[in-house]
């Protein structure tokens, strides 16, 4: 079986990729701009942008619509995490958060699969917290200012164990539990 991952993002297709390989389904990069509404919660950007690429005629692919959940924040960057990420960057974080003692934050991630005619929605977290300094060249994004275990950042852990215990990992489960139920996957 072969999936489009619908993204402008290669990080997130490896990462795909690692996790789907043992389920022998393969993974293809499809490069195909959608809106993303403007509102706070990403499954409804999700489930909008899966109806668009419907209507654009594509079936059976995944889009993912992730970001950075800082508690000290009130939860921002949240849904304005791509534009944070280009515009302040991981040191424009890191400055909001200078002389911060609550450094936790989590990490989310809303996969829409589109797979036969169906539509599974599933969201994945990740607890952890805002480091004080970027460390590590792995991944991408927020990954060198993140820590899950308070050790180590995503960006310096390798991509088999970040998709252990990442948002993005914690959904891909979800997901294959709902493939599995469905009978879609063995
Ligand atoms: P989007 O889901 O492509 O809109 O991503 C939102 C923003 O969050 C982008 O700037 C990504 O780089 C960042 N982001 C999403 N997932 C991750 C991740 O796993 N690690 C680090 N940054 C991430």
């Amino acid at each position: 079986m072969k999936l489009k991952v619908i993204t402008s993002n290669p990080g997130k297709v490896a990462e795909y990729r690692r996790s789907f390989s043992d389920l022998g389904i393969e993974m293809e990069h499809l490069r195909l701009p959608y809106d993303e509404v403007q509102t706070s919660d990403l499954e409804e950007v999700v489930d909008k942008g899966m109806d668009e690429i419907v209507a654009k005629g594509v079936r059976n692919f995944i889009v993912d619509d992730s970001g950075l959940f800082v508690d000290a924040l009130k939860g921002f960057p949240g849904v304005w995490s791509a534009y944070a990420q280009k515009t302040i960057g991981n040191k424009g974080v890191l400055k909001l958060m200078e002389g911060v003692k609550d450094r936790g934050a989590e990490f989310r991630c809303c996969i829409g699969c589109d797979i036969e005619g169906q539509r599974i929605i599933v969201t994945g977290v990740c607890k952890g917290s805002i480091t004080k300094a970027e460390s590590g060249s792995e991944g991408f994004g927020f990954d060198p200012i993140f820590t899950h275990d308070g050790k180590r950042t995503f960006a310096e852990i390798p991509i088999e164990e970040k998709n252990e215990v990442s948002h993005r990992g914690n959904a891909v489960k979800l997901l294959i539990e709902e493939l599995k139920k469905k009978g879609l996957v063995g």
